[in-house]
């Protein structure tokens, strides 16, 4: 991806064909070519004759669909070493669990992480942020979790925010210091959770590095007692909550991130009706995570018909990581999304634009074209917007404005 010249104050898009993703049925059909003023790094204005003057910047999208910049809202983006042994032991018959239980698994990316600089770990990840971008990915989560000490978790956010002095990107940065026990806490994970909030979640608050705190609430994760103990503290600091829940089983953890009016449960395949109404009454996003469930070859299937029934809203993020899901391709995402747990594209669409945006509590800013919002938006070689979850391999994407800034393919 090359940086073009950018218009530092505004620009006009002309000839565009816009898919605002706002809410209601209308959010999905395409108008017809019109225009759309960014002006200090927001949208101005939507369908408003061009002034009649030659000085004003002016980008002719010829006609082309032009969507909200996506948005990737669970990644782990930043981790060294490489996991692909563990690929071949889960081929030849070892699960998760087990490997992750004889120190494999998030402990092995823990060790390589914390031997990596914050300038190592940049490089390493941004061929990976790289693959999101070529996707129309203008804003993503990242999440720290391969540190597990403060030094470290420290370390990742930091690294993590910086990617956006290398790319045009919004970076939103989650802490998951509650990922695993470390090597140091080992059969000890309370006292680790007792480090955690007591010395983690207060630094991280202090030096602003994250948004949100997330924890893995699963048996070979964290305990619901635990979970409850980091989201009072992230509560106490103002930070937003996450859970990576019911993944492997059903521990009641996305309940309890609801309770706490938590802005998304990820990956949720053992999710339960009591469960999705808490989701429900609470407006917790669900998070939907097709690679860690098809690279797991997992069977159980998140819970969509009674999310539908519920009407709680889904995203749809890549998760990309070592372990679980080595995938640096949103439009992938979407398209799994749709044949491995049947949202229809316009499902899977929302669930990278508008949805996406709330669960990172940003619902207000970006993932819809509206007046006022961050001019984050993407412009396509696409006829149909089903079309992002059907053809995969080809970029389509002809180029990406960041808060007005102008990325070209
Ligand atoms: O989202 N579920 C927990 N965490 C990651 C996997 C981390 C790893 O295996 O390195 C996930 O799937
Ligand atoms: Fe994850």
């Amino acid at each position: 991806m090359t940086s073009q010249p950018t218009f530092p104050s505004q620009v006009w898009l002309t000839n565009a064909r816009l898919l605002t993703m706002m809410a209601g049925d209308a959010g999905y059909q395409v108008s017809s070519p019109t225009t759309v003023h960014i002006k200090g790094g927001r949208i101005a204005s939507i369908g408003l004759p061009l002034p009649s003057t030659d000085t004003i910047p002016t980008i002719d999208c010829a006609n082309r669909l032009v969507t909200p910049g996506f948005i990737d809202c669970h990644t782990h983006l930043i981790y060294a070493g490489n996991r692909a042994n563990e690929f071949e032991m889960r081929l030849n018959g070892k699960s998760y669990q087990e490997i992750s239980a004889n120190g494999g698994g998030i402990l092995a990316t823990v060790s390589a992480t914390r031997t990596a600089s914050e300038e190592q770990l940049i490089e390493l990840a941004l061929p990976r942020l790289d693959g999101l971008l070529r996707c129309g990915v203008t804003t993503v989560e990242v999440k720290s979790g391969y540190g597990l000490t403060l030094k470290d978790e420290l370390k990742m956010l930091r690294a993590a925010k910086a990617l956006q002095d290398h790319r045009s990107v919004n970076v939103c940065t989650t802490l998951l210091a509650a990922h695993a026990t470390p090597p140091e806490y080992a059969n000890r994970p309370s006292a680790y959770i007792d480090y955690v909030c007591n010395e983690i979640i207060p630094a991280v608050s202090e030096q602003s590095l994250a948004s949100s705190v997330d924890v893995f609430c699963e048996s070979i994760g964290f305990d619901l007692a635990q979970t409850e103990q980091v989201f009072l503290t992230a509560q106490q600091h103002g930070l937003a909550i996450k859970g990576h829940t019911e993944q492997l089983s059903n521990l009641g953890g996305s309940a309890l991130t609801a309770k706490y009016q938590g802005l998304s449960v990820d990956h949720i395949e053992y999710l339960d009706e009591q469960g999705v109404k808490a989701l429900a009454e609470n407006g917790t996003v669900a998070t939907l995570l097709p690679g860690a469930f098809y690279f797991l070859k997992e069977t159980q299937q998140p819970p969509i018909a009674l999310l539908r029934k519920h009407q709680v809203p889904m995203a749809v993020a890549t998760d990309i990581n070592p372990g679980t899901s080595p995938f640096a391709d949103l439009t992938m995402m979407m398209n799994m999304s749709c044949t491995l747990f049947g949202l229809t594209p316009e499902e899977a669409l929302r669930g990278v634009t508008s949805n996406a945006a709330r669960a990172l509590g940003l619902a207000d800013q970006t993932g819809q074209l509206q007046v006022g919002y961050q001019a984050d938006l993407a412009i396509w070689d696409i006829d149909h917007p089903a079309d992002f979850s059907y053809l995969q391999g080809v970029t389509r994407l002809h180029a990406r404005l960041v808060g007005g800034q102008v990325d070209y393919v």
